[in-house]
């Protein structure tokens, strides 16, 4: 079996005015939102857990310099009951955490 542990993604997320670096490896964390609830633990996100549903995983993207993967599960819909309509905006439980993501800057949308 494959390791991909050496296979390292970094990534920046803001949180709340602070710039956090986190490294991962393909697969280690299912979506972006589970890793980011494991290494930042914002309060109140993810309640669904990765259904794309409770729209409380919002990020915005702030630079991608990769194509992000995406598992599809009404990620429109829930964006657009929220009443966002700028393109950069995604849930995070619907961006899968592969080589791609490697250098991605994102922001954890208020709520
Ligand atoms: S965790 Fe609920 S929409 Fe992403």
């Amino acid at each position: 079996m494959p390791d991909n542990r050496d296979k390292h993604i970094t990534i920046s997320v803001g949180y709340e005015g602070e710039l956090y670096t986190i490294e991962t490896y393909p697969n280690e964390y299912r979506s972006l939102m589970m890793l980011i609830y494991d290494k930042i633990g914002p309060e109140d996100f993810g309640d669904c857990l990765g259904m794309g549903r409770c729209g409380t995983c919002l990020v915005r993207i702030i630079e991608s310099p990769g194509r992000l993967s995406c598992f599809d599960r009404n990620e429109d819909t829930t964006i657009t009951r929220a009443g966002i309509s700028d393109k950069t905006v995604r849930l995070a439980c619907q961006v899968e955490v592969d080589k791609e993501l490697d250098g991605l800057q994102v922001e954890v949308c208020d709520k």
